[in-house]
């Protein structure tokens, strides 16, 4: 088959050209898939899409129009997908659902620690020469209560993490998946935690779950970890609930406008995103640009998934890993 990669970055080719046993034709293009982009596609069989590729009603038209029947995400989330036009149109979209819970999970923990003790500022200081600790002051997460919202593989791989460090978890899922964990109410869980870390999907139900409301919930000085989908957070909420302190420590993995930034290089560029900008002047934000899923392992399983999705499609057998 020939496939269009979409959104293709450098550092992902290598490990699809490594797993590409049945020597399909495959073709990297740096571009997201747009409308305007969707002609890239042309003689293609199939697209290879990622997290930020729109694939929307028209742009799954455009493809249709291509004659393209499959649609395989190299990612888990799918809220870029318009489920029902996708159905509507005939289109099977495949995903990879589990490349590496953990890999999230311990991206978690890297910015949990690094907010709690400040080593991102630890490291400029000792380069520098600097060894004066004023400031640098940090706090167990030993003991701490950390609220969970999603105990799905994420969410679970992190509680796992959790619960050797010691911390006392509260989850909140409408499907618990655990007989193990403290399910509570998503307004328990906010009123009780010193950390709430987000792992459920973007959704209409889920999108600003953490707003204006929701922050009034919380304790004073709260730390929020999201990893999970940008638009879960509401960000005018969350720069006013920095502003007046309610919270302490806040650590992204992605953000809501994150299409028109993240995975590529804009240091040379004026970014444009004023509430982006204002939330990197806060001593205590840490963002990272959707690299949660970004391990050695995680690449494989991605690479490994994507082409026996692909072989599913090609010997018309029922997709395992189908959205649609
Ligand atoms: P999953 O499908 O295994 O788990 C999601 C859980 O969220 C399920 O248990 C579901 O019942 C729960 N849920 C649904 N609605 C909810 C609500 N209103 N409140 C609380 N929980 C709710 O998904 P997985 O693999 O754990 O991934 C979670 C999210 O992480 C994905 O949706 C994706 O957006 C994000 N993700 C981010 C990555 C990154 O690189 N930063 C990489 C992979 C996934």
């Amino acid at each position: 088959m020939k496939i269009a990669f979409f959104s293709a970055q450098k550092y992902e080719q290598s490990f699809f050209i490594a797993h590409n046993s049945a020597e399909h034709q495959l073709l990297f293009f740096s571009e997201r898939l747009t409308e305007l982009s969707a002609k890239l596609a042309q003689g293609c069989d199939a697209v290879c899409a990622f997290v930020n590729d729109d694939l929307s009603e028209s742009v799954l038209q455009s493809l249709l129009k291509l004659n393209i029947k499959l649609v395989t995400l190299r990612c888990a989330g799918f809220n870029n997908v318009d489920l029902i036009a996708a159905k509507n149109l005939g289109i099977n979209i495949t995903r990879v659902p589990a490349y590496s819970p953990e890999a999230v999970a311990e991206h978690c923990i890297a910015l949990m620690l690094t907010l709690s003790r400040k080593t991102h500022k630890a490291y400029n200081r000792v380069k520098e020469g600097n060894f004066d600790l004023n400031g640098l002051l940090g706090f167990n997460l030993h003991k701490k209560t950390v609220g969970v919202i999603g105990t799905g593989k994420i969410g679970l791989a992190l509680c796992n993490i959790l619960t050797g460090f010691g911390c006392r978890i509260l989850a909140h899922d409408p499907k618990p998946s655990s007989d193990r964990l403290n399910y509570v109410s998503l307004e328990a869980l906010l009123a009780e935690s010193d950390i709430i870390s987000l792992h459920c999907p973007l959704l209409p139900a889920t999108h600003h779950m953490i707003n204006d409301d929701a922050y009034q919930q919380m304790k004073p000085g709260v730390m929020l970890i999201n990893t999970s989908r940008g638009a879960l957070v509401d960000t005018k909420a969350t720069i006013k609930a920095l502003k007046n302190k309610t919270l302490g420590y806040l650590g992204l993995d992605v953000y809501e406008q994150e299409s028109e930034l993240f995975f590529k290089d804009m240091s040379n560029e004026i970014i444009q995103d004023d509430e982006f900008q204002r939330l990197l002047s806060f001593s205590n934000v840490l963002i990272t640009g959707h690299q949660g899923f970004f391990t050695q392992e995680a690449l494989d399983e991605i690479a490994t998934v994507t082409f026996f999705n692909i072989k599913q499609f090609a010997e018309q057998r029922v997709l395992t890993n189908t959205v649609v």
